[in-house]
């Protein structure tokens, strides 16, 4: 039994229309690409799929993760596809292409990436979910649903080798250092982190016998955090193996049944419901969303990709797209107020500062009663907590 590992690579790299979804001949081009590797042998196997205005590439290969020649294709094809993108005039042409060139890894250069390296099963079912119009956080819920809530998995409860859990990685995208919880004991703990889904991200899942193999792992780039600006949004993909000790391939998914809250909706600047919908819905439109999940079902043949199947098209999700309908309505009734419009706090990663800029001189301080406690100086509106982002800055 040889390793062979899953790579999930996705970049915006132009949308039609608008940031909505990608055109034809992006994905034709990018089919043609990996149609390519694999003729040359650098892949096993691969695909492309599209979640909005993101290219998905699903690839298996035997270079193992973070490995040089994959990133460089994916690179390379982002790159091609650029090209695709500005002769069409499609939008924001090559927008999360942020490395003038490619240095090794397409890790902290755009692209979000989700890889694992596996010792395949007899039989290896595993889903690769994709979203737009939010953030790698996203996640944070439907996997702690899944790995760790027996209300979601039955077989925490009832498969013998699930009962003793799982356990998280989690990545602390602003301090840069990671913790592992092991659940269901450090539940509590966890909770307390991953609520904050802007900061603190599941990276991996791995059974609590094997550290070495994830079972679960996830993109967890924040764009706006590398660039020192607002350059867009951090669209995440993440991988899921199920079946045989792990989530049933039903578990996973049924935490899209219950749609929740993420960030990211308009401008990234507003919350709104994860609406799980089909490969062939998943176009963003109204009030540039809102934000969607698709998840695409694999089977591995000998590395060989078997699918995708289209999980999230099934008619057992309609009710969910409708909750989310509903629930994007009343987040739209809260239009520029929160919590329809997010927190001061994370506008500084949207294009709010400069608007914060024009009106910074109109503020003066007023009179505070001797024994009120005045604010730090810039802590609200206007003040220091906004610095403009670099001219141009866009998503
Ligand atoms: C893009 C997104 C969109 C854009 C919006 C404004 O991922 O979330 O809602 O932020 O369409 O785009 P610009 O500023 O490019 O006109
Ligand atoms: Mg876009
Ligand atoms: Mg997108």
């Amino acid at each position: 039994m040889s390793a062979i590992t899953i790579s999930a690579i996705k970049a915006d790299v132009g949308g039609f229309v608008g940031h909505s979804a990608i055109h034809p001949e992006l994905a034709a081009e990018a089919t043609r690409q990996v149609t390519l590797a694999i003729e040359h042998g650098l892949l096993v196997d691969g695909t492309v799929n599209a979640c909005g205005d993101d290219v998905n590439l699903v690839m298996t290969h035997r270079h193992g993760v973070d490995a040089e020649p994959i990133h460089r294709f994916a690179w390379d094809t982002f790159v091609e596809l650029t090209r695709v993108a500005k002769r069409l005039h499609l939008y924001g042409a090559g927008q999360d292409l942020l490395a003038d060139a490619f240095s090794g890894n397409v890790r902290g250069a755009g692209p979000g990436v989700a890889e694992v390296e596996i010792l395949e099963r007899p039989s290896e079912p595993f889903i690769v979910f994709a979203a737009d119009k939010t953030s790698p956080g996203a996640w944070n819920l439907p996997l702690y649903e899944m790995f760790c809530d027996p209300f979601n998995t039955a077989g925490l409860v009832i498969d013998a080798h699930m009962h003793d859990g799982f356990t998280l990685e989690v990545h602390d995208l602003i301090d840069h250092r990671r913790a592992f919880f092991s659940c269901p004991e450090d539940i509590y703990d966890l909770l307390a982190y991953i609520g904050t889904t802007g900061r603190f991200v599941i990276k991996h899942v791995f059974r609590r016998d094997n550290l070495d193999e994830p079972v679960a792992v996830t993109s967890t780039s924040r764009l706006s955090l590398i660039a020192g600006r607002y350059v867009g949004k951090d669209d995440p993909i993440m991988i899921v193996r199920c079946q045989s000790g792990l989530p049933a391939v039903g578990e996973a998914l049924e935490p899209f049944a219950r749609p929740h809250y993420v960030s990211g909706w308009m401008r990234g600047s507003h919350n709104g419901p994860l609406m799980p919908c089909a490969l062939d819905d998943a176009h963003p439109s109204r009030f540039d969303g809102p934000p969607r999940v698709v998840a695409m079902g694999f089977q591995l043949a000998d590395g060989r990709l078997v699918g995708p199947r289209d999980m999230l098209g099934d008619v057992s999700f309609d009710r969910a797209r409708r909750q989310a309908l509903e629930m994007a309505d009343h987040m739209r009734r809260n239009g520029p107020f929160e919590p329809g419009r997010l927190p001061m706090e994370d506008m500084e990663y949207t294009t709010m500062p400069e608007v914060a800029e024009r009106v910074h001189d109109r503020w003066e301080p007023v009179a505070e009663p001797a024994t009120a406690q005045a604010p730090a100086a810039g802590a609200l509106a206007g003040g220091a907590a906004f610095q403009a982002p670099a001219a141009g800055a866009r998503d």
